[in-house]
């Protein structure tokens, strides 16, 4: 998911561009704006932390962009690709330390796992709009 900050800096095309030359390829795609309701369900995991509310608020202040990426071990190859959650701990050249702005404002969000995938790709597609 691209997060509303990065959205809204026109920095998508970047990111998308980023995400294709690693490798990854879009299987599904979509701009969304989460009402504050759907952004706590998708980050339920998180209810008991202390930035959740803040988390809410931020993830659907402004539209995001929602995808589902195909590649041979995706899951660890696109957190290498995005760098630590923290932009100022991101590795050189990964996409959060090129686009983050702080913990919060990430650029981007990836699964942490194959099972989490499946949710969160449930999340935002129906079966007819994945290829
Ligand atoms: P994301 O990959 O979207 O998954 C959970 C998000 O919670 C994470 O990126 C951050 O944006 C946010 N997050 C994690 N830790 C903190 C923190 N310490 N303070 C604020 N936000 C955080």
């Amino acid at each position: 998911m691209i997060k509303p900050t990065a959205f809204k800096a026109g920095i998508n095309g970047s990111i998308l561009s980023m995400i294709e030359k690693a490798g990854f390829r879009i299987r599904a795609m979509k701009t969304v704006l989460l009402t504050a309701g759907e952004a706590a369900r998708f980050y339920a995991v998180h209810h008991e932390r202390p930035f959740y509310k803040d988390l809410v608020a931020y993830m659907s202040s402004g539209p995001v962009i929602a995808a589902i990426l195909e590649k041979e071990n995706a899951v660890e190859d696109f957190r290498k690709l995005i760098g630590s959650t923290d932009p100022a701990r991101a590795e050189a050249g990964t996409v959060r330390n090129l686009f983050g702005k702080n913990v919060q404002e990430n650029a981007v969000h990836g699964s942490d796992s194959d099972r989490n995938a499946v949710t969160e790709a449930g999340f935002f597609f129906s079966e007819l709009e994945r290829i």
